[in-house]
C-alpha cells in the first residue's frame, strides 16, 4: 500500500471518516490520528465469539474521534495508551484547516515522504 503524505501530516476529519472498516480503521484520540488497522486482530476479544460486543464497539468507533470513549473504556488498561502510540499517523486538523476538507493526501506513520508497504 502506498501512502502520500501531507507536508504537515495534518488529517482532516473527513479523511478520518473514510477509514471506518475493519481492514482500514483510523481513530482520532485527543487531537491525534491513529491507523489501528493492524492492531485490530490483536485486540482483546477480536477472535473470541463471546466478546462480540468488543468487536462491534471497535467497529462502531472506527472513522471517528472517540477520545472520550477510548479514555473511559481503557481506564483500567493504561497499557492501551502505550500501545496506541505505535499507530500514530498525524494530527487532527482544527478550525479552518478542517473546513478545507479533503486535502488530496493521506498521512503515513513516521515522518514525511512517500511510504510503500
Ligand atoms: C475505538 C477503538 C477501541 C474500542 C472501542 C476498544 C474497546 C475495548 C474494550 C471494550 C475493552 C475491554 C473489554 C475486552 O477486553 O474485551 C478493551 C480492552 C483493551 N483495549 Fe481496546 N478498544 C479500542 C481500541 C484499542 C486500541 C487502538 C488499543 C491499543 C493500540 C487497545 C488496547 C486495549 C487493551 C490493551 C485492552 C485490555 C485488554 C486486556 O488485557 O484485557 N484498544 N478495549
Amino acid at each position: 500500500m502506498t501512502y502520500f503524505l501531507n507536508a504537515r501530516c495534518t488529517v482532516v476529519t473527513l479523511q478520518v471518516r473514510q477509514h471506518a472498516r475493519k481492514d482500514d480503521a483510523w481513530i482520532a484520540v485527543d487531537g491525534k490520528v491513529y491507523d489501528i488497522t493492524e492492531h485490530l486482530v490483536n485486540h482483546h476479544g477480536w477472535h473470541d465469539n463471546a466478546a462480540i460486543s468488543t468487536v462491534l464497539s471497535i467497529l462502531a468507533h472506527a472513522g471517528t474521534d472517540c477520545s472520550e470513549e477510548f479514555r473511559e473504556i481503557h481506564r483500567p488498561y493504561p497499557v492501551a495508551w502505550r500501545q496506541l502510540k505505535a499507530y500514530y499517523i498525524g494530527d487532527l486538523a482544527t478550525g479552518e484547516e478542517d473546513a478545507v476538507g479533503w486535502q488530496g493526501a493521506a498521512p503515513a506513520r513516521g515522518g514525511a515522504g512517500t511510504v510503500t508497504a
